[in-house]
């Protein structure tokens, strides 16, 4: 089941109106029309708004949209981007609220708009906060001191999440004060703590449920107006309603990675030692919330470099709010960053992969202390071995297939490992069967399965005898989904408390004139067999009933430990592509993800992300583009049609290969995060292997043939 898959007694839907103009103001709105349609039950603008008693001080809908969205939806006449929502149509069907919701008419009072961030550049400005602030490393803008310099320019547009589930949510007050909310979430916790706050209720009052979801991307980390324009309806209806986004307003209302213009400069020694690298960008956000992301990080950290400069800054351009998308800021720096290095190394004429050695950082850089695990050189080598390195060109253009021109490129990825806290459940009844339970929920990577993967190898209970329940505000508290976070947070949770089980067992058997320690029996379930002198079986059965016990039921709380390190996953993608001589088509005709992604749990659900990302960063590199008719300040690539993303037949065979070995640190199990690696590096790797093949270096995102011909 999806969010919008539930149904609920006495259901309404809605449907959302958008303004049609970019910046201004509402000066009159005839809704008498819709009104008079055929089982509308309230047509609610900024002259009959809903009440949201969070909105009373700005600050507190600030901190109450910690989601990152204070836009008062639906409280003022004024109008930020196009598509903003200006009227929610509320009927008992979901057809007729549509067609009422066409009868809407309104005038406005139109402002000059800013939709482009190539032409608002100069009004770029610092964000506040202490990571987006200038960041010099040795002598500011060192590069210029060096023998070889490399100075360029990189792109790209607006990028939209596009998963297949829609947006959606339903909001049902079982009580005046008490919300139960199924929504297009990656975070249960988060989103209660949200509208709990902005509703002023209790927490323990929201209930959210979104045990899966279909496609996120990063497009479900915050909360959106929509979904407390739906919230706040429902209550004054007083029926739960149901507001699913169409297409069209999936790619105007829940956000987008931002277009980026960067210039990276590299300068270096003619043997390739690093001397200098600057690093700037400027990215969009909307009028009402400054958004940034960690685009210039990975410039900062990635390589052994005495002079880094790294400058970001944003410009409020009328659209709405950005949010992260997979990888986000590092899958944005790192096309500049490596496709910048692959220049250099052209220029230097050494291998893309040694000048990535002779650079290779063997600690932080930025902090000067030890990376916890780094297998990144086994990355490129192995991934080298794959796509078959040796048969690149080091000149372009010099690799020919008949009509088509053959290229190899890489690009590296990396992205911050880190662990939140998780609480889990387990239930171990005396067949051996069991239940786990955390709030965190999926969607996609498979967490179920993960967890589940880790409780047969711990406590050796088949596969088909194990429960998991996840994607509820009931449940023990787990992480949001997001961050690349999961496998480690929840996966050690899983494994602590099965720990916890484990020693729950032998004290039982202990406690009944059993002689073992955790070192000499095995776990298989519904028994545990005792290794050595005692050789014998014991039943959970026996254990239980001795003990009075039902079952064994245990919650436990899982944190890491103090981290000293760095600790960071990592990426190498591979690239084998095929240009079309005459054409510019382009084919990719081999990828190769490689990770050190720290212990795999999971290999078939870890290979599918890997993937996934693959196929993500090919469509950033080739086909995504939200174009812009900027004299309205309008998306027009807006659906599915013209907003291009890769299909069946533009993905080849990808390979999916890890490095598996343990993180000394994170967790008992040793994992690192891969969710968002899989995307970062490959934009440039394909960028890269494009020019190897062609002699064309493209630096604007997407690349499509016209820029080859
Ligand atoms: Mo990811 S951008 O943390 O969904």
């Amino acid at each position: 089941m999806y969010t919008a898959d539930y149904h609920i007694e006495n259901l309404v839907y809605g449907v959302l109106v958008g303004a049609e103009i970019a910046k201004g103001t509402i000066t009159a709105m005839d809704t008498r029309a819709a009104e008079r349609s055929p089982g509308i039950l309230q047509v609610i603008t900024h002259l009959n708004p809903v009440d949201v008693p969070g909105y009373a001080s700005e600050k507190e809908a600030m901190e109450g949209a910690a989601s990152g969205n204070p836009l008062h939806i639906l409280a003022t006449p004024e109008i930020h981007f196009y598509d903003q929502p200006i009227a929610l149509v509320i009927a008992d069907t979901y057809e007729r609220a549509l067609d009422a919701a066409k009868k809407i008419k309104t005038q406005y009072d139109r402002e000059a708009h800013k939709t482009s961030v190539k032409a608002a550049e100069a009004e770029g400005r610092l964000p506040a906060g202490e990571r987006m602030k200038d960041y010099v490393r040795g002598v500011a803008d060192g590069y210029k001191n060096a023998e070889v310099i490399v100075d360029e320019e990189y792109y790209h547009p607006i990028d939209v999440h596009s998963p297949m589930e829609l947006a959606n949510t339903i909001a049902h007050w079982t009580a005046t004060d008490k919300l139960h909310i199924y929504t297009k979430t990656q975070g249960v916790e988060d989103t209660q703590r949200v509208f709990s706050t902005l509703f002023k209720i209790p927490a323990e009052n929201v209930t959210v449920d979104a045990e899966y979801v279909g496609g996120a991307f990063g497009m479900g980390l915050r909360r959106w107006p929509y979904e407390l324009i739906t919230i706040a309806a429902a209550r004054k209806i007083g029926r739960p309603l149901k507001v699913v986004l169409s297409r069209e307003q999936m790619f105007t209302n829940v956000g987008h990675r931002p277009e980026t213009k960067q210039r990276i400069a590299f300068g270096a020694t003619k043997e390739g030692k690093l001397v200098g690298i600057t690093h700037q960008a400027t990215a969009n956000t909307s009028p009402y919330y400054d958004f940034t992301e960690a685009t210039l990080m990975m410039t900062q950290y990635m390589y052994a470099c005495p002079n880094v400069t790294t400058r970001y800054r944003i410009v409020p351009l009328n659209i709405s709010n950005p949010i992260w998308m997979r990888g986000p800021g590092e899958a944005t720096g790192s096309f500049a960053l490596e496709s910048g290095l692959d220049e250099l190394a052209y220029k230097l004429k050494i291998d893309p992969i040694q000048l990535r050695l002779i650079n290779y950082a063997d600690q932080d850089p930025v902090k000067n202390v030890p990376w916890t695990s780094k297998f990144l050189k086994e990355c490129y080598e192995m991934g080298a071995e794959k796509i078959g390195w040796k048969n690149r060109k080091m000149e372009p253009r010099q690799n020919r297939e008949g009509d088509w021109l053959v290229g190899y490129g890489m690009g590296t990825g990396t992205f911050g490992s880190s662990r939140a806290p998780a609480s889990i459940q387990a239930i171990l009844n005396p067949a051996g069967e069991l239940y786990l339970a955390c709030s965190v929920n999926d969607m996609g990577p498979g967490t179920a399965t993960m967890m589940a993967t880790i409780a047969v190898e711990q406590l050796g209970v088949q596969q088909e005898n194990i429960t998991v329940k996840i994607g509820n505000t009931n449940l023990p508290a787990g992480p949001t989904q997001g961050g690349s976070v999961v496998a480690t947070s929840v996966g050690a949770a899983v494994y602590d408390v099965c720990l916890a089980v484990k020693e729950k067992l032998i004290d039982l058997a202990k406690a009944q004139g059993h002689v073992l320690t955790l070192e000499n029996v095995t776990f298989q379930g519904n028994m545990l067999q005792l290794t050595g002198e005692n050789a014998k079986t014991i039943n959970v059965a026996d254990l239980l009933s001795n003990a009075n016990l039902r079952h064994i039921d245990l919650t436990i709380n899982s944190k890491g430990p103090e981290v000293k390190g760095s600790k960071y996953s990592y990426s190498v993608h591979f690239i084998k592509v095929k240009v079309h001589a005459l054409t510019g088509q382009i084919k990719i005709d081999h990828a190769v993800a490689c990770a050190d992604g720290g212990t795999i749990i999971s290999p078939k659900t870890a290979a599918s992300q890997m993937i996934g990302g693959a196929v993500g960063g090919i469509g950033m590199a080739l086909f995504e583009d939200l174009v812009f008719d900027h004299r309205f300040g309008k998306a027009i690539t807006n659906t599915l049609a013209d907003y291009h993303v890769p299909v069946n037949a533009d993905i080849p065979h990808v390979d999916a290969l890890f490095v598996d070995k343990k993180d000394p640190v994170s967790n008992a199990m040793g994992t690192k995060g891969i969710g968002e690696i899989a995307l970062i590096g490959v934009a440039p790797a394909v960028a890269n292997a494009i020019f190897n093949a062609t002699g064309k270096r493209v630096r604007s995102l997407p690349i499509t043939p016209e820029k080859l011909i």
